[in-house]
């Protein structure tokens, strides 16, 4: 019989913490008589960048769309070559392919789940176009040695920054230090809007370009046409897309920008309860703090090394789940699923590293929309499992 007494409700893994100002903005939107691309966006892009330190922030329907843009704005396409994670979401490499690019997988720095920028120097070749990186739960990359990387066989760099709103790398805020960057806003993350994202870049043409790519690639957007700053006549400049962001997410995200560094500070509080309660356990390998600068900590992901375990990832979130923990898995490398396997001969074996963290990753509740007493619950549950007590 279990000590444990299992929570009522379900612990949901990722769940936002909402500031009433931002439901409130929401409302004053729907109520404004305007709900698409206008003035909040503008103010959100422009409070953006100014949290960033990046000259242009352009938003958009996701951080998928501003992959994708990014990629596009740089003119990749057929016959070139983007090299990547595969510890990522499928999105990062997805995007490759839609531009009719080739995904090029490097193997992982197994501490920290980031990209190996050696790992990333060995596949280069003459059709290499641009690096993805992706700052892995929220820890930076070693930005400095990509930017080199990339500088000496004139490659572009991007960010995936999904994960790393808060981050840091030696001085400079994550987002500046690529060609561009993506973020995320979708629900699960630090900022949510629902769905939405945001491009980051210094070069204003970029930015231009993909205010024009975001709306089908009309010359002038909605609000310069129906708003009182309008001339309504639009031409089609180019074939783009419909990846623009409304009023309503963005008065929903300009509302959060003041609270970031505080949720941050909330989730390192937890970070810690979880650390310490967990140190001893066998066969568990806690997450590493940034090797340098500062780590938005998005994921607080465990690994369950199964030769030291009493149990393997899968039973272990299996049980979490009988016990009202939702967790999630970050991630299945890209490598391992039918379609990059298919498309492109991928097989096991070929990124041991990013393999053993695929197998044993879990990643834990951790939001600021959480208590501390839902942290030690997990706490006691884990520890509970550890000593061979069923719980739920
Ligand atoms: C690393 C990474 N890249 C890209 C994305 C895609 O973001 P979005 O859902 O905003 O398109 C995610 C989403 O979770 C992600 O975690």
């Amino acid at each position: 019989m279990s000590g444990v007494r299992v929570r009522q409700d379900f612990l949901i893994f990722g769940a936002p913490r909402l500031p009433e100002e931002a439901i409130a903005a929401v409302v004053e939107t729907l109520r404004s008589g305007w709900l698409g691309t206008g003035p909040r966006v503008a103010a959100f892009e422009e409070a953006f960048a100014r949290y960033l330190g990046a000259p242009h922030a352009v938003a958009v329907g996701s951080c998928t769309a501003a992959l994708h843009l990014a990629l596009k704005i740089l003119g990749v396409g057929p016959g070139d070559e983007v090299v990547t994670t595969p510890l990522t979401f499928a999105a990062t490499a997805n995007v490759i392919v839609h531009t009719g690019a080739r995904p090029v997988f490097a193997d992982v720095d197994e501490r920290t789940g980031n990209l190996d920028p050696e790992a990333v120097a060995a596949v280069i070749t003459p059709r290499t176009r641009a690096i993805i990186v992706v700052h892995y739960a929220g820890r930076p990359c070693p930005m400095d040695r990509f930017r080199d990387l990339a500088e000496r066989h004139g490659l572009f760099l991007i960010e995936d920054a999904a994960h790393a709103l808060e981050a840091w790398y030696r001085g400079r805020k994550i987002g500046t230090w690529g060609d561009m960057a993506a973020f995320s806003f979708y629900p699960t993350k630090s900022l949510t809007t629902g769905e939405g994202g945001m491009l980051a870049t210094a070069r204003s043409e970029w930015a231009e370009r993909a205010r024009v790519l975001r709306l089908h690639g009309l010359s002038r957007d909605a609000w310069k046409r129906y708003s009182e700053e309008g001339a309504i006549d639009y031409e089609v400049v180019e074939p783009g897309f419909k990846y623009n962001m409304t009023d309503i997410q963005a008065a929903m995200g300009l509302a959060q920008m003041s609270y970031l560094e505080r949720w941050l500070e909330r989730r390192a509080r937890l970070w810690t309860l979880y650390q310490e309660g967990l140190r001893d356990l066998p066969g568990l390998i806690l997450p590493p703090e940034a090797t340098e600068g500062v780590h938005a900590r998005h994921l607080y992901t465990i690994r369950v090394d199964p030769g030291e375990a009493p149990f393997d990832r899968d039973r272990l979130a299996r049980w979490l789940h009988q016990a009202r923990i939702g967790t999630g898995i970050h991630y299945k490398a890209l490598h391992l699923h039918p379609f990059y396997q298919q498309a492109y001969g991928y097989r096991r074996g070929m990124f041991p590293r990013a393999e053993r963290i695929s197998d044993q990753t879990l990643s834990l509740p951790l939001t600021a929309h959480m208590e501390e007493e839902d942290v030690l619950y997990v706490v006691e549950v884990m520890r509970a499992l550890w000593r061979g007590e069923a719980v739920g």
